[in-house]
């Protein structure tokens, strides 16, 4: 294992699967040791995160902030309107300055681009919050529920069915890739995963023993899943095509009908926010099989992991 200490964290395809296993394992020991009553563990005392956000969050924004309190240090919120990134200082210039002042840098962007830019020129870790092309941070909190749910992660079967070009399902892809899973991806046709995703998913797979298959039709896809996982149609950032993606993935909704063929024991996830009766349906998401809370409160204490493992 590479050392994790002042390492970015940009996408999953640069964390071997040992590495991502230690992220989560030690996201499993804070949660325990949140539980027996250890709500502070101050290893970022005295140290500065910044989070910056050009999209929306609920989840993502509170838990980091969360984390970083919990963790005895102090989070930063700022919004790219209210820098002066806002009136043209380049991503570059901006790095070098937060650098200066911050321990670490999370980052919600629209372009992933820009984050590798300023991941480039930052002398800290630079930690992905969610681009256009993957969600790491997400991905990190799915594996640590399937863990948590089912014992195991190794061999697990994920079917996910929807926009096969949503950045959480491509962080899922490499995450999947690096640890010996099974992921069966149900999509229209012009929505395949991104091509450089498909390909670092399917060089680790080749390792691990992983699969990763695609599909178009969603019953094929669950039978014999033991985790259902969707996300939205439109994500942020598409409303200009958000009519012709609602049309092509009508078929491919999460329903009771569609749970009952992927069997008993299957689990649902779903990263959130949801569009309730769009990609699913409320007897899904508030039904038994459905794991989408703890699933969100694992981003908390993944964060935590991540923040105490990578800050230097
Ligand atoms: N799942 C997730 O990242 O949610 P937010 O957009 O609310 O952060
Ligand atoms: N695919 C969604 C995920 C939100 C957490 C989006 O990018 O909007």
């Amino acid at each position: 294992m590479r050392r994790l200490r002042g390492r970015h964290l940009l996408w999953l395809a640069d964390y071997s699967g040992e590495e991502i296993m230690f992220i989560i394992d030690t996201a499993i020991d804070f949660k325990r040791r949140f539980y027996a009553g250890e709500r502070v563990i101050p290893v970022l005392k005295g140290k500065s995160i910044g989070l910056l956000f050009e999209k929306p969050s609920t989840r993502t924004r509170v838990s980091l902030e969360v984390a970083v309190y919990q963790l005895g240090g102090q989070p930063i919120y700022m919004t790219r309107s209210e820098l002066q990134l806002g009136r043209g200082e380049t991503i570059a210039d901006t790095a070098r300055v937060l650098s200066r002042y911050l321990d670490a840098l999370v980052a919600r962007v629209r372009r992933h681009e820009d984050l590798v830019e300023l991941a480039r020129h930052s002398s800290i870790p630079v930690i992905n919050g969610l681009s256009d092309l993957v969600h790491p941070l997400q991905a990190l909190a799915d594996i640590m529920t399937i863990k948590e749910k089912l014992g195991r992660v190794r061999g697990v079967k994920i079917a996910f069915v929807g926009d096969g070009s949503d950045n959480v399902l491509h962080s899922l892809m490499l995450a999947v890739s690096k640890l010996g899973m099974h992921l069966v991806v149900a999509t229209p046709r012009p929505l395949r995963p991104d091509e450089r995703v498909l390909r670092e998913a399917s060089k680790a797979a080749e390792e691990s023993g992983a699969t990763i298959e695609i599909v178009e039709n969603p019953v094929e896809a669950v039978k014999g899943a033991d985790v259902v996982y969707t996300d939205v149609w439109v994500s942020m950032g598409q409303e200009d095509i958000a009519e012709e993606k609602r049309k092509m993935l009508r078929p491919y909704q999460v329903n009771s009908k569609l749970m009952e063929i992927a069997g008993d024991k299957a689990i649902f996830m779903h990263c959130l926010p949801a569009r309730r009766g769009e990609e699913v349906t409320d007897d899904v998401i508030d039904g038994p099989r459905s794991v989408v809370w703890d699933q969100a409160e694992n981003r908390l204490h993944t964060h935590k992991a991540v923040l105490a493992l990578l800050v230097p």
